[in-house]
């Protein structure tokens, strides 16, 4: 695992400023906050440094407001959420640089939190424009990289200020970059990988990456329909992406020759529409589903199968849902497989890492989220990951 500066190589901090990249980007419903976790996640690393005597600025976007300064998207409109983690009160400056954020540090003492607006209200910030990272380190002393989920976006405030500042990666950071070497950087072996979704055209990169890098891939969701359609199976009116069945060939090919096994189900629960508990819902051998059916889950015989599989694995990632969730009882094998892993990762014998879009939705739902070894907070980051790309914001932190 390449080397990174953390918390632990900073002293005193009294007086000195601490520019501290989190990410804010939280949904909301009507003006409020729904999930905290990238709050909470963060929020370790903030009371640290404002412990050791800093004073906490937190940069961070909200939305995509395209370097213009939309009202709705203030990072403010998650000031609220972030007083109520921290259990502190944080001033809010509306403004990243200049003369305003200035005054605002004049005014805090040591241990005081300051929140700067979002950052993508000025153009420079995705154009990773160094005279705006310049004009925002022009204010502190130190930076600190949090905001692992916005690691993928090579941005003044996740990779130009790290060359400007002394860098570091925040604990929840460091947390992530760790569980992620253990789950696919340097893992204890056999790994297994389980990636879910709609789409094969949304995952192609990582399942090309991780036929090299696991040895078993188990394939769920909509997008196990365009591999078994590749392998002749007529998947009826399934979700399936008839035209990348040459892509999917080329895949299953791939694993081969690295020995990854690739898992696709034998049974599947099917229906004709996609509603709740429909009465015309089935389970059936792959091989049997009718031209009016749909693929909406995979059946128990597979996921006892997959379980089996699990246990002989130390390690495991995971991305997406084997079924469609959302509507019961289209859950099940999502739950059940989310099941086993949680019970071996609780007795020890498994490593289990989860991040990405759905996920975190879905073994939440299965009520197992809490025994995974790591849940990672990041959506597109961790998928970019997965497909084995270097995150610019990650890599301007390591050290030589
Ligand atoms: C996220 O929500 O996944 C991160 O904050 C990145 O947001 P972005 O996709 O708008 O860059």
């Amino acid at each position: 695992m390449a080397k990174f500066r953390t918390l632990d190589d900073l002293g005193d901090l009294t007086g000195k400023v601490a520019l501290v990249r989190v990410d804010l980007n939280l949904p909301m419903q009507e003006g409020s906050v729904t999930d905290d976790t990238r709050v909470r996640a963060a929020a370790p690393t903030i009371l640290e440094l404002a412990s050791k005597g800093a004073k906490v600025l937190l940069l961070a976007h909200f939305g995509r407001p395209k370097g213009e300064k939309v009202s709705t998207m203030s990072v403010s409109m998650t000031l609220d959420a972030v007083q109520a983690v921290l259990g502190k009160e944080v001033m809010f400056v509306p403004e990243v640089a200049g003369d305003v954020v200035k005054q605002a540090v004049s005014i805090l003492r040591p241990g005081d939190i300051a929140m700067l607006e979002n950052t993508r209200f000025w153009k420079g910030e995705e154009k990773n424009d160094p005279d705006l990272a310049k004009a925002i380190a022009a204010n502190g002393d130190i930076y600190v990289n949090d905001a692992f989920s916005a690691a993928h976006r090579a941005h003044a405030s996740t990779e130009g200020l790290a060359h400007i500042l002394p860098a570091y990666a925040g604990r929840s950071m460091e947390a992530e970059l760790k569980a992620l070497d253990a789950a696919l950087g340097t893992p204890v072996r056999p790994v297994a990988a389980v990636v879910g979704g709609a789409k094969v055209s949304s995952k192609l990169d990582v399942l090309t990456h991780l036929v090299t890098q696991v040895d078993h891939l188990i394939i769920g969701g909509g997008m196990a329909n365009t591999f078994l359609a590749a392998r002749g199976v007529n998947v009826g009116k399934s979700l399936c992406e008839h035209d990348l069945a040459a892509t999917a060939e080329a895949i299953l090919e791939a694993a081969d020759k690295a020995g990854c096994t690739v898992h696709l189900p034998y049974d599947v629960v099917v229906a004709k529409e996609f509603a709740a508990n429909p009465a015309s819902l089935r389970t059936c051998n792959v091989h049997e589903v009718a031209a009016d059916e749909m693929i909406l889950d995979i059946g128990p015989q597979a996921v006892e199968a997959l379980a089996d599989v699990l246990k002989t694995c130390r390690t495991l990632v995971w991305n997406g849902p084997l079924g469609a969730f959302e509507i019961e009882p289209f859950d099940a094998a999502t739950v059940a497989l989310a099941r086993s892993a949680a019970a071996l990762s609780k007795e020890g014998v498994l490593t289990s890492v989860a991040g990405g879009g759905d996920t975190v939705a879905a073994l939440n739902h299965a009520g197992v989220a809490a025994d995974f070894t790591y849940i990672s907070t990041a959506g597109g980051a961790f998928l970019e990951w997965m497909e084995g790309k270097e995150l610019p914001g990650v890599k301007a932190l390591e050290t030589a």
